[in-house]
């Protein structure tokens, strides 16, 4: 397995359009375990999304159950192919992105959806989703239609913040 290289914004790879994932094979087993390796090799991600390393196919990771303030989920998901087919409500909600190491930012984001996605050996699955696994969804979802959440800002100056600490920047960065 390794830790593979982050793109950074205004990195113009990260504004690709992502390619449907056909072949469900060996090969993708070793690229999702080196991504997820480098999500967790980043600064508490909850996701990441594979065209962030310069894969431009449509797959993500989403894991939040291992945050400290504990919210609805489904564990651990590699999201392949991945389609919200449903959205309900909606709210605001500050996000971070390992692509942008420095800024967070207020996003209006679906509270409720419906996904579909492939699993890593090809079966669809369905998953209704709320809240913050909603809203890291949508996060990730954005990266393979080659947007950042600094797109979905509604305004620069009052909804993007400087991060004061990034713990782990250094050996991020290293
Ligand atoms: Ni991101």
């Amino acid at each position: 397995m390794a830790v593979l290289e982050i793109l950074k914004h205004p990195d113009v790879r990260l504004q690709q359009v992502a390619e449907p994932v056909e072949r469900f094979d060996a090969a993708l087993h070793r690229f999702i375990d080196d991504l997820e390796q480098t999500r967790l090799a980043g600064p508490g991600a909850v996701g990441i999304a594979a065209p962030q390393v310069g894969e431009v196919i449509q797959l993500v990771i989403v894991d939040i159950s291992t945050m400290k303030k504990p919210h609805p989920n489904h564990g651990h998901l590699v999201l392949i192919n991945p389609e919200i087919i449903k959205w309900k409500g909606h709210e605001v909600g500050r996000e971070g992105c390992l692509s942008v190491p420095d800024f967070t930012g207020n996003v209006i984001r679906a509270q409720q959806i419906v996904l579909q996605a492939q699993n890593p050996q090809g079966e669809v699955q369905r998953f209704e989703m709320q809240g913050f696994e909603a809203r890291a969804v949508q996060h990730e979802l954005d990266h393979l239609e080659g947007m950042l959440f600094l797109d979905r800002l509604v305004s620069r100056r009052s909804d993007l913040f400087a991060r004061k600490v990034f713990q782990k920047k250094a050996k991020n960065r290293g």
